[in-house]
């Protein structure tokens, strides 16, 4: 229904009211919850997992890290074997190299908030599968609503592909913004790619420095 409409609607819901005689209404808005207490819901609500196979092989679930005020945001793809055994995301190799990423955007990794697509680590680092993407990814979008950063930086093909529902790959993707329910979404390539491809390091940065243009341009709204 349009907007237009609805309230169109909703005046004549109200002109009914008086008619019946009805001078007052007392309007309560439900309370407005903080982003910590919204992710603390959400990590109850996955509670010890077992929606899916890769419950089988866990020793953490991944939930996330960082600022839950976070203004910048970046999603990889699943926890690998050090992530796992941490229960934190992007703690190993590929996640030393994502924090000296941070660090040159200008931010400290504390500032960010780190998440990935699946919460546990598919067995020999495979890629997640369709079911396990389906059935863990919704909890990420319920981390994004409540974190609600400006930016969310998607790092390689799975996160990219999941978040923005296309079969596009990372080459054809990175470097152009996208949109998310009004937040922006850079995609560039996943810091593991990068070691294995350190070419790909100069066209990542620059990805990474739009982000940071546009974040320097992007007005600073305290909640
Ligand atoms: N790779 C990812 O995609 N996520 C992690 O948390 C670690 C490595």
């Amino acid at each position: 229904m349009r907007l237009e409409n609805l309230r169109g609607e909703i005046k004549d819901h109200l002109l009914d009211l008086q008619d019946k005689g009805i001078e007052e209404l007392v309007i309560r808005r439900a309370p407005r919850l903080s982003p910590e207490v919204k992710l603390q819901k959400i990590r109850e609500e996955i509670g010890d997992c077992t929606r899916c196979k890769l419950c089988q092989g866990r020793t953490h679930i991944v939930f996330g890290v960082g600022d839950p005020h976070a203004r910048l945001m970046f999603v990889g793809e699943g926890p690998g074997r050090d992530e796992d055994l941490q229960g934190e995301p992007f703690v190993g190799r590929a996640g030393q190299l994502l924090t000296k990423m941070i660090e040159a955007m200008g931010f400290k990794r504390a500032e960010v908030y780190i998440g990935n697509v699946v919460k546990c680590r598919p067995p020999e680092n495979r890629l997640p599968e369709p079911d396990e993407v389906a059935t863990c990814s919704p909890f990420l979008l319920k981390q994004i609503a409540a974190i609600r950063p400006k930016v969310i930086v998607v790092l390689g093909n799975l996160a990219a592909q999941t978040l923005l529902q296309t079969k596009k790959g990372i080459t054809q993707l990175r470097g152009n913004f996208q949109e998310l329910r009004g937040i922006q979404v850079m995609p560039t390539f996943h810091p593991a790619y990068l070691l294995r491809n350190p070419d790909a390091k100069r066209p990542c940065w620059e990805d990474l420095k739009k982000v940071v243009a546009w974040m320097a341009s992007c007005p600073y709204n305290p909640v």
